[in-house]
């Protein structure tokens, strides 16, 4: 029979690349918590309905890459392929934006598209999400926009390019939209067959379409900032304003128009230029109709997500520290059978005591745990002396220096040496 293997365009983080991971959501927890973000969990799966309503019919994820099926009862249910639906839905559901009170909330977790796999790409991949309800003014988006290019700047991100544009409201977008079928009718034939399908449905998809010849015609479009109404002009002049305030660099891009229907105003991405075709490490924008699409009430909002797996990829091709890889300080060694229980139990206690302490489980020999213990910083060492005379002999392994101590002072001895060896580094 053959093994079993991890569905397409999914994969193990094994311990190797995990130890990075927790090093990037910690940075990102601590991050949202000097922005003021609280934490959100969120169900894996929704009611089909939320995305459907909420990211578009037309967009290319509810057309095409949510995993979808009816669970047990009947229902359709859809594997969440991004966050902010599901957050607005808790928002509404749990009364948490009530009376104009607003929310800042932040999550990560696995999402789930069916796209094609590739460098950067995969079916199940993980977000880092944040999201402000409740607040219409342009100073939120400056706020959800800055934290992002923190997050970045804390985890030592370089070769960044953060690009933004407006996509305008429902009273502007329709004037725009029309535009851009008049336009693009003219040049049908430079488009690609799927743009041509776009053109009837979605056509501001046409404009960031990666095809060459769609790109020629794109760059001869209409400007959408041409057809922004005052109120979106001003937002986004607004948003400007505050960006420059701040001292953030950015590129205005009229060809971005981000993937989801929801967005309203301010779109934007932060692009690497170590990423290859998948550039983008993240993504974000307003959302000011998102709530009534999916049965709330009036609910702006504005967010980002970032992509973890991509977030990793970057800054290992960079270079970036993700810091020191947590290891075992303390390894509790047996020279006989008879010394393995009392091996245990100091390691446990030392475990207790808050150290990372290790010993061998499987009855391996001397020289063997010796050189599991090479990593760690000291080797409690018990034999059949050491248990007649109710000591351990504690082996600095940085030096060889070793000292033979009263097994009820292990611990203690053991605290105090670390704390000192830390303070020298
Ligand atoms: P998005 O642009 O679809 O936006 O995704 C955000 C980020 O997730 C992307 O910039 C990318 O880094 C990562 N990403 C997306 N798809 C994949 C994939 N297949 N494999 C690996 N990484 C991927 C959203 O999802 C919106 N919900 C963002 C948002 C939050 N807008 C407002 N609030």
């Amino acid at each position: 029979m053959s093994a079993i293997t991890a569905p397409r365009g999914t994969r193990d983080i094994l311990p190797q690349e995990s130890w990075k991971w927790s090093f990037i959501v910690n940075s990102a927890a601590e991050t949202m918590k000097n922005f003021g973000f609280s934490e959100i969990h969120l169900p894996i799966f929704e009611h089909t309905e939320l995305f459907s309503r909420g990211v578009g019919e037309t967009t290319d994820i509810v057309e095409k890459e949510m995993y979808t099926f009816n669970d047990r009862g009947g229902r359709s249910i859809t594997l969440r392929p991004e966050a902010t639906a599901g957050v607005m839905r808790a928002a509404i559901e749990n009364n948490l934006c009530a009376q104009g009170a607003s929310v800042k909330l932040w999550n990560w977790g696995p999402m789930f598209r069916h796209e094609r796999p590739q460098k950067g790409r995969y079916r199940q991949f993980y977000q880092i999400d944040a999201e402000c309800l409740g607040i219409a003014d342009a100073m939120a988006d400056v706020e959800v926009i800055a934290l992002s290019i923190e997050l970045f700047r804390r985890l030592g991100l370089k070769n960044l390019e953060v690009v933004i544009n407006s996509v305008g409201c429902e009273k502007c977008r329709p004037v725009y939209r029309q535009k851009l079928v008049e336009y693009f009718t003219a040049h049908i034939d430079e488009l690609c067959p799927t743009c041509v399908d776009r053109l009837g449905r979605n056509p501001l998809r046409i404009l960031d379409c990666k095809n060459e010849s769609c790109g020629h015609a794109a760059d001869g479009a209409p400007d959408i900032f041409d057809s922004l109404c005052d109120e979106c002009r001003e937002h986004f002049e607004k948003v400007r304003g505050g960006l420059e305030r701040l001292g953030f660099n950015y590129t205005l891009s009229k060809r971005l128009v981000r993937g989801l229907d929801y967005y309203t105003k301010t779109a934007y991405e932060i692009l690497s230029g170590d990423l290859g075709a998948q550039n983008a490490v993240a993504g974000g924008g307003r959302y000011d109709n998102l709530s009534k699409a999916i049965g709330g009430g009036k609910i702006p909002g504005v967010g980002f997500a970032c992509g973890l797996d991509r977030v990793a990829l970057v800054m290992e091709e960079q270079g970036c520290s993700f810091g020191k890889r947590p290891g075992t300080s303390v390894y509790c060694v047996a020279l006989d059978e008879e010394s393995r229980g009392d091996v245990q139990v100091l390691t446990h206690k030392l475990r207790m005591s808050g150290l990372s302490a290790e010993c061998d489980t499987s009855g391996r020999g001397f020289k063997s745990q010796m050189r599991s213990a090479g990593a760690c910083k000291f080797a409690c060492i018990i034999g059949n002396d050491e248990r007649k005379s109710g000591t351990v002999a504690v082996k600095n392994l940085s030096d060889g220096e070793q000292v033979s101590i009263p097994i009820e002072e292990a611990v203690t001895f053991i605290n105090e040496k670390l704390k000192n060896s830390e303070t020298l580094v």
